[in-house]
């Protein structure tokens, strides 16, 4: 084994799901010693991750609380990690995407002095409040960052725009990488009542929610209109994961509980999500990763955001922002359920996050970084 430690930290659902085919191309190169630390900024909905692409963490934080803010996540994380890299040592840090766990990683390595690659690197709303406090934290990751693995090439150019001259590699998402590995045909759901929707005949939309940014009068909005969505439209079967958090899961139970043709339901593992999505009608959603899944499997999304730092497939026509406004979000869901020349329209799949590849790229630029591999990654171009 060679002495070059990279060691990939996360916390939260999304990190891990686009981190875990990363941890295994790289246990796979044998250059390379790859060690794995969760903070668990999020502890069930972490596990059910780690569990499905058996991941077992070298080192585990456990920092979650209920009702948990920014700073007890971003102080836990930095005491933590600090020991952990003073016993693991590494050689490189990976940090993911936005959190608070990936920001803290990255100040918590740099007072280390040991270099950040940053996946996911390079997404810009440009308004330092919208995502809060995602967009703040990508910014200042940006700058800790020595390595920035960038999806797309607005993501790169965002970051040009910002002076950073060096160490951008254009990868794709890794996102579409652990989409090979959960996307079945013949998958059978664990969550028994999925396996009873009748994808066929019913318009089923898969709904998610639980941005800070929309907390409060957006999040009351949106829960409306998806009330008055489901009530309106009997052919229309709603599926709602609901994220774990006390504040959404108060809000949406109020709103949506005891309607005939909602299905409130805990999270699902990330198989599950990933082929529900490939069976359902449209998607609607203020998630980043749904945002890049649900175009690669055709379906249509309405992000309701105000805005997005996912412009590509609003581009490309099969994702369209919403808002969080009640009188919009109604007036486009019903055009995708009525109009089918406006569903046709949407629902074509378009792969302009990735191409399956992105892990190996990286993989390919970490050893390019420390001298082990001559050539650099062909960077990604979309299909
Ligand atoms: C975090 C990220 C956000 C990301 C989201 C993905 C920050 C600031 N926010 O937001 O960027 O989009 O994760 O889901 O980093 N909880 C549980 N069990 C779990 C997970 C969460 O009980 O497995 C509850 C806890 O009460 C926790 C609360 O959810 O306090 C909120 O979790 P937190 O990580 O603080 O914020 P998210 O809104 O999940
Ligand atoms: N997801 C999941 N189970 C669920 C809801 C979402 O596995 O019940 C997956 C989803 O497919 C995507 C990721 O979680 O890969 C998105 O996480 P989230 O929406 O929590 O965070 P964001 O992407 O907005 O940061």
């Amino acid at each position: 084994m060679s002495g070059i430690k990279v060691m990939s930290v996360f916390g939260t659902r999304p990190e891990a799901i686009k981190m875990a085919p990363l941890v295994k191309e790289l246990r796979r190169r044998e250059d390379l010693e790859s060690l794995c630390c969760v903070t668990a900024q999020h502890r069930e909905m972490l596990d059910s991750v780690l569990d499905i692409f058996q991941i077992i963490p070298d080192y585990d934080l456990n920092i979650m609380e209920p009702g948990q803010t920014l700073s007890t996540i971003t102080t836990k994380c930095l005491l933590g990690l600090e020991k952990v890299f003073q016993s693991a040592k590494p050689d490189l840090v990976l940090v993911h995407g936005d959190t608070s766990t990936a920001f803290s990683a990255a100040l918590a390595a740099f007072y280390s002095k040991i270099p950040v690659g940053h996946v996911e690197a390079g997404l810009r709303t440009h308004d330092r409040y919208s995502p809060f406090p995602e967009e703040m934290n990508r910014t200042l990751v940006g700058d800790l960052a020595e390595l920035h693995f960038s999806p797309t090439v607005a993501n790169k150019e965002n970051l040009c725009r910002e002076g950073i001259e060096k160490g951008i590699y254009l990868t794709g998402n890794t996102v579409i990488d652990a989409m090979a590995t959960t996307v079945r045909t013949d998958f059978r759901f664990s969550t028994e009542g999925l396996n009873h929707i009748d994808y066929e005949n019913q318009k089923v939309i898969v709904v998610t929610c639980h941005r800070r940014e929309n907390y409060g009068q957006p999040m009351e909005d949106i829960m409306s209109a998806l009330a008055y969505i489901a009530k309106t439209y009997p052919g229309v079967e709603l599926v709602y994961p609901v994220h774990l958090s006390p504040v959404v899961q108060e809000v949406a139970r109020r709103h949506l509980e005891g309607i005939g043709n909602i299905h409130l339901i805990p999270p699902v593992d990330v198989e599950e999500m990933h082929n529900l999505m490939a069976r359902c009608y449209m998607v609607m959603t203020d998630s980043g990763g749904l945002q890049e899944e649900a175009p690669a499997l055709g379906k249509p999304v309405l992000v309701m955001r105000k805005e997005t730092e996912r412009p590509e497939a609003v581009a490309a026509g099969t994702v369209k922002l919403a808002g969080v406004e009640y009188d919009r979000i109604v007036a486009l869901a019903e055009e995708v359920i009525m109009d089918r020349e406006v569903y046709d329209t949407m629902a074509h799949a378009v792969n302009p996050y990735g191409d399956g590849k992105a892990c190996e790229r990286i993989a390919d630029a970490i050893e390019y970084r420390f001298g082990l591999r001559e050539q650099l990654p062909e960077e990604f171009v979309p299909g």
